[in-house]
């Protein structure tokens, strides 16, 4: 039986680009599908499709159960809508956004009031619920965003790049609301470009690129082929590289490199930030000096690298370079964060919330 999310041999064209080149999903109910990819990889093309927005030039699509293209008014009642595009109105205040949305949904004006001072407290939002959403942080206007997107309880929720461009403490914090939302049974496709994000969040990860999904697998699945994580370590002298090598290789699960111009050396590893206190100790022990050392989990970029051969390219905000997939010296369990488990489906509702065609809301 396909998922609460399905799609079969999604095509659509700009032109001479292929923006999706025959895309399948399945997304089982009550869970997370992670959709990663760069720039331009098709991202946002697939959300528009999946949500009624789009007309694929071929292929098929059923959320919710409901068939995309032959009825969209259905699906737009099941699923919510949040991200690169914020639906909310900069001069009405967030409780009035988070009101109109619940009314255009015909709630009473009681049950769309109460519904909003629900959801302004779960995103704390309270204390700004009376101010125009113009006088709202990135944070918050993501926060309220994601409110405006669950006024009527989907189901099925789409969220694209709905952490971009936020700064770390603002993106913890959404990772959380999005986890509780999870916890309650909603099934979700989330795009993104960080593989930390994916990994955090989702149950089953996509990596696409050029429009087609390139691999799939889980968080784990997708970094033992990418070769895992790493120690890394710069010795302070050249002469100490033949006994570091020696020390490292005693940890490592494969072939290690050395490099004499940056002193640096690398092994493949398991066993995260114990491994690495042993490493240190033994080196130590060894009489061995360091600069620098870390435990290293391949990036998006090294995911991409490994996958395509090429790294993921050109764009403001890649993954690869905002230390968020980086070194995990402190927290080496990240990759064991709970998910959370299946659950019963939210009531019917809908909120396909905008049509625009904004991109880059940054
Ligand atoms: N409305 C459009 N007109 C022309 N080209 C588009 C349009 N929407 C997307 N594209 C192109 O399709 C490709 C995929 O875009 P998109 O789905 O936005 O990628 P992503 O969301 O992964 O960054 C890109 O090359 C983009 O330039
Ligand atoms: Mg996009």
């Amino acid at each position: 039986m396909p998922g609460a999310i399905y799609a079969e041999g999604l095509v659509k064209t700009f032109g001479d680009v292929r923006a999706l080149d025959g895309v399948d999903l399945d997304v089982p109910e009550g869970t997370v599908l992670g959709m990663l990819g760069p720039n331009g990889a098709g991202k946002t093309t697939a959300v528009r499709v999946l949500t009624t927005l789009l007309r694929p030039d071929r292929g098929k699509a059923v959320v919710a159960g409901i068939d995309v293209l032959a009825r969209p008014d259905e699906v737009r009642r099941s699923i919510g809508l949040s991200g690169q595009f914020a639906a909310v109105d900069e001069y009405l205040t967030g409780r009035e956004n988070l009101t109109m949305v619940g009314r255009l949904y015909q709630m009473s004006g009681r049950e769309a009031k109460r519904r909003a001072v629900e959801l302004l407290e779960r995103f704390h939002l309270g204390d700004a619920a009376d101010r125009i959403t113009k006088t709202y942080s990135g944070g918050m206007r993501r926060r309220l965003d994601l409110a405006a997107a669950l006024v009527v309880s989907p189901p099925v929720m789409f969220m694209d790049e709905p952490t971009t461009g936020l700064d770390p403490r603002n993106r913890q914090e959404l990772w959380d609301v999005i986890q509780e939302l999870v916890a309650g049974g909603t099934t979700l496709l989330l795009t993104t470009q960080y593989l930390e994000e994916a990994d955090r969040l989702a149950h089953d990860i996509c990596v696409v690129d050029h429009g087609r999904v390139i691999a799939r697998g889980t968080a784990d699945q997708l970094k033992a082929r990418t070769g895992g994580e790493r120690v890394e370590v710069v010795v302070h002298a050249p002469e100490h590289l033949t006994v570091a090598d020696e020390v490292l290789r005693g940890f490592g699960k494969g072939e290690g490199t050395v490099d004499p111009h940056t002193r640096k050396l690398t092994v493949p590893v398991t066993g995260g930030a114990k491994l690495l206190a042993e490493v240190i100790r033994e080196l130590d022990l060894r009489g061995v000096e360091i600069d620098d050392i870390g435990l290293r989990r391949p990036t998006l970029d090294d995911v991409f690298l490994s996958l395509t051969g090429h790294h993921a390219e050109g764009d403001a905000d890649d993954g690869a370079d905002d230390g968020s997939a980086g070194r995990a010296d402190t927290d080496g369990g990240a990759v064991g964060r709970q998910k959370r488990g299946r659950g019963g489906a939210g009531t019917a509702g809908a909120d396909t919330g905008t049509t625009s065609d904004r991109e880059g809301v940054k």
